[in-house]
């Protein structure tokens, strides 16, 4: 009799143990879950925002050229390997800053994924004096 109120109350105290468990496995699956969802979204990053006021168009049109970016794209509509980016003002800073940051966010209809990936680690400073260069593209 004793022995069996002793199990009894055993098991009783494991619970805790393993309803602690549960909830600490999910929540840090869902941790992992949250780091994926950020991963894959980085327009959640803070660094999607824009750091500068002020743009240098010819700096940017240089870079435009030294970063290779003019050997995909045109000023006019013709595609060479990336979309020509006349008129890509329209689409709004945003979408234009994640396209170069994060290229394989959004893969245009039509296109490859063959964009560089790695814009993110240039100069802040050029990749925004680009984009206020590429806007002129009317
Ligand atoms: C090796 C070729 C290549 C290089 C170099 C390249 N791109 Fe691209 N780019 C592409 C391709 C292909 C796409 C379309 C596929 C996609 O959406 O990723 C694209 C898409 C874009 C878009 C979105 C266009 C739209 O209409 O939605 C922008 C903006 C852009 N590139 C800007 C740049 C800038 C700025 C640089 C230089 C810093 C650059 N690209 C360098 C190939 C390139």
């Amino acid at each position: 009799m004793n022995i069996s109120k002793n199990k009894y109350i055993s098991k009783i105290g494991i619970l805790p143990v393993i309803v602690f468990l549960f909830i600490f496995l999910s929540c840090s699956a869902a941790n992992e879950k949250y780091d994926n969802y950020i991963k894959n979204n980085p327009t959640k990053y803070e660094e999607v925002k824009f750091q500068y006021n002020e743009y240098d168009i010819n700096n940017g049109e240089k870079k435009f050229i030294s970063l290779t970016c003019s050997n995909c794209h045109s000023k006019e509509n013709k595609k060479i390997i990336g979309p020509g980016l006349k008129n890509i003002y329209k689409k709004g800073d945003n979408y234009i800053l994640r396209s170069i940051l994060y290229p394989d966010e959004y893969i245009l209809e039509g296109y490859k994924n063959l964009m560089p990936k790695i814009y993110k680690n240039e100069n802040r400073k050029d990749i925004e004096d680009i984009i206020a260069y590429i806007k002129t593209f009317k």
